[in-house]
């Protein structure tokens, strides 16, 4: 049985002001993924996942918009730590559509996938601005708008560190916590956006550059944002600072905040190793990764 894939994600820059209309910038990951493989079945089976309460009604809701009805087994097998802001659900869903198109012939094309699993994201998010299926589905780096097309932004692969608190993150609890801020401190808000506007600009540029030095203190900056809107965590400072003491040129939590990762740029795939080794080494998980595709 054929293998079916949607990766991991994670943001670069941007996160919760991507909320607010400024672009974010984000990268699918290469090695973390889900897998899905789907087989002729009388009952409906799922494995590999948890959280049935929500994957459930999100295949379901795949499975009405291509008039389709089952049963399947379904068998998942993902190594994508889950409410860490790192996008499973959307890998799921991405990885399962993906299985569909596949066992029925539909030949669906990645921008119908994308359409589809952004359905079933719902499920998990709620209202998701559609970055994490829009990267499980195409991998890469893209720029991403709110509302907008994506673009996607050529860059040689980065040396990236991913380390996991252990703490679970509600994107919902956050993304509310951030509107009251804003509603109760709107110039000091603006101030923030502000300059978050102009890190993804600067970013840009870096990127164009492979200028590895810019973007980890960009990566900087922006976590100081992040800090400031109150989505940091004890753990995630902890985490960053260890990757920083072991010689980071940059790191930030990675997406909503509250627990999940943060991400850390190393200079090159060795200094990523003992970065990752400082972070294990005082109980966390950590993964060295560069982009999908
Ligand atoms: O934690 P994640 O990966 O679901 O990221 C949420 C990103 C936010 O900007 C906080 C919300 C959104 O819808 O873009």
């Amino acid at each position: 049985m054929k293998e079916h894939k949607g990766y991991a994600k994670l943001i670069l820059f941007g996160e919760h002001f991507v909320v607010y209309g400024i672009p974010a910038i984000g990268m699918a990951l290469k090695d973390l993924y889900t897998t899905c493989t789907l087989h002729p079945s009388d009952i409906w089976e799922i494995q590999g996942v948890n959280q049935s309460e929500v994957v459930i009604p999100a295949l379901q809701s795949i499975l009405v918009k291509l008039n389709l009805i089952g049963p399947y087994k379904a068998v998942f097998n993902s190594n994508i730590p889950v409410s860490a802001g790192l996008g499973s659900g959307a890998a799921i869903c991405v990885s399962f559509t993906r299985a569909l198109s596949y066992h029925h012939f539909l030949k669906l094309t990645d921008k119908r996938i994308n359409e589809l699993a952004h359905e079933g994201e719902k499920f998990f998010h709620g209202n998701p601005s559609g970055i994490d299926n829009t990267l499980s589905t195409f991998g890469g780096v893209l720029e991403f708008t709110k509302g907008k097309p994506f673009t996607s932004l050529e860059i040689e692969p980065l040396p990236l560190v991913i380390a996991c608190t252990g703490e679970k993150g509600s994107t919902k609890q956050m993304v509310a916590n951030v509107k009251n801020l804003k509603e109760k401190n709107p110039e000091k808000f603006q101030e923030w956006t502000k300059e978050m506007e102009e890190i993804i600009e600067s970013a840009r540029i870096a990127f164009e550059q492979h200028n590895l030095k810019t973007i980890g203190k960009l990566m900087d900056k922006n976590q100081e944002l992040l800090y400031n809107i109150g989505v940091s965590t004890l753990e995630l400072e902890l985490l960053i600072e260890i990757a920083k003491d072991k010689g980071a040129l940059g790191a930030k939590l990675t997406g909503a905040g509250g627990g999940g990762c943060i991400v850390a740029l190393a200079k090159d795939k060795e200094s990523a190793n003992t970065i990752i080794q400082a972070i294990k080494q005082k109980g966390f998980q950590a993964f060295y990764s560069e982009q999908a595709l």
